[in-house]
């Protein structure tokens, strides 16, 4: 635009909208709006081509998409794998692995190790070594016009985005709080671990995202959802429609600094008065959830990789509460846990591009204590942390989440110490 002079050329054409009519001229599908503003973009074509053509040549590139300056985040969105999560709810992982074979991809089998997800290539997929209904596919593969997923089969969800849910593992029937909803793919995976069976109630503070998530939960298949259009913090714990309420799940708003595909102006950190706003909130609504009475289990995430709004928030709220809930020690083979800013830190889980091939991402689980626990405990944190995450550990990875293992280890040790 400066090459071809164009702004001082066209005075009154504001910066902003010049950007925007430029990138569809000469980038996008063409100036479709009409008008004045089109008339006088389409007066400059020429120049505007020929000053791209110059950039080219200056560069030694040859197609437009070379001209872009790869920032650490688009790097890092290149080295993440597609995630596939399927959606039980309308299909099964046999059929849609043999939809892709049929479609000319390669199904290597479940991964052993992270590290084999880091080298696909080509029409290659596999099974995710930790989720067990997670394809995972090359990063950059794009399944947007894809047929199952426009048909609800298929969401394409990130690793580390399909945790809290799987963590949380409801059994069918329970009655669950999905506190900061919209636009919904958690709780259509919570719907798909319910088997449609059991309520959640979906809360979300946004009508434009809660109108989005409506959609896709049909899409989804998802029917035991109830959605309100309310500020979770204004939500009763002592209204009797929540009285059954024995998991929630809370992924507040965050600053979203772990998400690799940002915008360049959004790639600095957040400043410390956001984050402090954005925690204090945190703090609130993870302290709200904890006053629902028969809650039993918690999933706390944020797609936010700053301290303040993951171990501070977990640690400052489990304090407040005194004895009552204590952390999980989820997936203990997951390799990056949280950081040790407190003892017992480390049964939360971060995730990275470069640790876990995932954007940045937190989860801490909490659980209430039995009440012979609590008598005997002098803090909110097991001395010794229960394990936890039984899929990893079952022989083929599938069909157990969580909550199974946590069963069986109850029956051994009732009140850990
Ligand atoms: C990180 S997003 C949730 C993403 C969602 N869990 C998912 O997986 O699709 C946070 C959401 O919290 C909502 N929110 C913010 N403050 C809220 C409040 N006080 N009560 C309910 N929802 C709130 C925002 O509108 C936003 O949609």
């Amino acid at each position: 635009m400066d090459g071809a002079a164009l702004l001082k050329a066209e005075k009154k054409l504001p910066p902003h909208l010049a950007k925007v009519l430029v990138y569809d001229l000469l980038f996008g599908k063409g100036l479709k709006c009409g008008g004045r503003w089109k008339v006088l973009v389409l007066k400059h074509r020429a120049r505007l081509q020929a000053e791209l053509a110059r950039l080219k040549v200056r560069r030694k590139v040859s197609c437009n998409e070379d001209l872009l300056v790869p920032t650490e985040g688009v790097i890092q969105a290149l080295q993440v794998p597609r995630y596939v999560r399927v959606n039980t709810l309308k299909t099964c992982k046999d059929d849609v692995v043999d939809y892709f074979k049929r479609q000319g991809y390669s199904y290597l089998g479940r991964a052993a190790r992270m590290e084999e997800l880091s080298s696909l290539s080509g029409k290659q997929f596999l099974l995710d070594p930790h989720l067990p209904e997670l394809l995972v596919f090359p990063p950059q593969t794009d399944f947007h016009e894809n047929r199952l997923y426009i048909a609800g089969h298929i969401i394409l969800q990130d690793k580390a985005s399909c945790l809290p849910a799987f963590l949380l593992s409801p059994p069918s029937g329970s009655h669950v709080i999905d506190a900061c909803a919209a636009p919904g793919n958690k709780t259509s995976h919570v719907a798909a671990i319910l088997k449609n069976k059991g309520q959640i109630f979906a809360f979300d503070l946004d009508p434009n995202r809660l109108a989005t998530m409506s959609t896709m939960l049909v899409r989804a298949g998802a029917s035991c959802c109830e959605l309100a259009n309310q500020d979770f913090l204004t939500v009763d714990p002592s209204d009797p429609k929540y009285s059954n309420v024995t998991y929630i799940l809370l992924d507040p708003s965050c600053s979203g600094s772990g998400m690799v595909n940002r915008l360049p102006a959004e790639e600095s950190a957040p400043s410390s008065e956001r984050l402090q706003a954005l925690a204090r909130f945190q703090r609130k609504a993870l302290s709200h959830a904890l006053r629902f009475p028969a809650l039993q289990r918690l999933a706390y995430s944020t797609c936010s990789v700053q301290q303040e709004e993951n171990e501070d928030v977990v640690w400052d709220v489990l304090q407040e509460h005194g004895t009552a809930f204590r952390l999980v020690n989820v997936l203990p083979s997951w390799p990056h846990r949280g950081l040790a800013t407190f003892p017992g830190a480390e049964c939360c889980l971060r995730a990275c591009p470069a640790a876990t091939l995932t954007n940045g991402f937190f989860v801490a689980v909490l659980e209430r204590q039995q009440e012979c626990t609590r008598q005997d405990s002098s803090s909110s944190l097991p001395a010794e942390a229960e394990v936890d995450g039984g899929a990893e550990r079952s022989q083929d990875g599938e069909g157990r989440g969580p909550r199974a293992t946590r069963k069986k280890r109850r029956k051994k040790s009732p009140c850990v110490k």
